[in-house]
């Protein structure tokens, strides 16, 4: 069922079709870009915990790696479910990674200062290329179930809980440059415009083009 949903959100432009089935054990997934409905609407509850939902988060997984990212939302797969995948180092270098179903957050008050075009500067794989300087809060709690259904909560400082703060984001339908002040708002619309995006249909593949250099 999940891959006719991925396929159902792929307009010409995607490559899912092409993947042969029976599917590899991994795959690199097309990330739609900014401008198709499914990442500008809510994403619904997981309410199946199948071998299905698992082979999505490894799929999930294997993009965000080769895109590179540090985070990745369903609707950004084509998957309109609350469910994301996250891989950050901690200040050791220690790897931090994993899945979160069905989240909710928690966030300190967002501090309201000018946003820094260094320290705030923030991209997203369906915006891909480009990055603008946005303000989030300084810490975050993330709660959410394992792909075993098991609740977790992680509490998230800095860049984390930012990236903690944008997958949400996306599970409710909103990318980073929606929140973005006057000024970065009208150069993201401008450089959204010039990419030819915003409207439904446009993908691109990690690993195949070559969007985030
Ligand atoms: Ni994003």
């Amino acid at each position: 069922m999940l891959r006719s949903i991925i396929e159902a959100h792929h307009g010409r432009t995607g490559r899912a079709a092409a993947v042969p089935y029976p599917e590899p054990a991994m795959a690199i997934l097309p990330i739609i870009i900014t401008g198709n409905p499914v990442l500008h609407t809510p994403a619904k509850p997981v309410t199946v915990f199948d071998d299905e939902l698992r082979t999505l988060v490894d799929d999930m997984y294997e993009t965000m790696l080769a895109a590179p990212g540090v985070g990745l939302a369903g609707p950004q797969v084509g998957v309109p479910l609350r469910i994301f995948v996250y891989n950050y180092p901690d200040d050791e270098g220690n790897e931090r990674r994993g899945v979160a179903i069905n989240p909710e957050l928690w966030i300190s008050p967002s501090p309201v200062d000018e946003p820094d075009e260094d320290a705030d500067s923030e991209g997203c794989l369906s915006v891909p290329g480009e990055r603008f300087p946005l303000v989030r809060s300084q810490k975050a709690l993330l709660r959410a179930v394992d792909l075993d259904q098991k609740p977790f909560e992680i509490e998230a400082e800095g860049w984390f809980a930012r990236i903690f703060q944008h997958e949400f984001d996306h599970l409710n339908g909103v990318l980073y440059v929606d929140r973005l002040d006057l000024v970065y708002g009208r150069r993201a619309a401008k450089a959204v415009r010039r990419a030819g995006w915003g409207t439904p249909g446009n993908s691109w593949t990690p690993g195949i083009d070559d969007l985030e250099g």
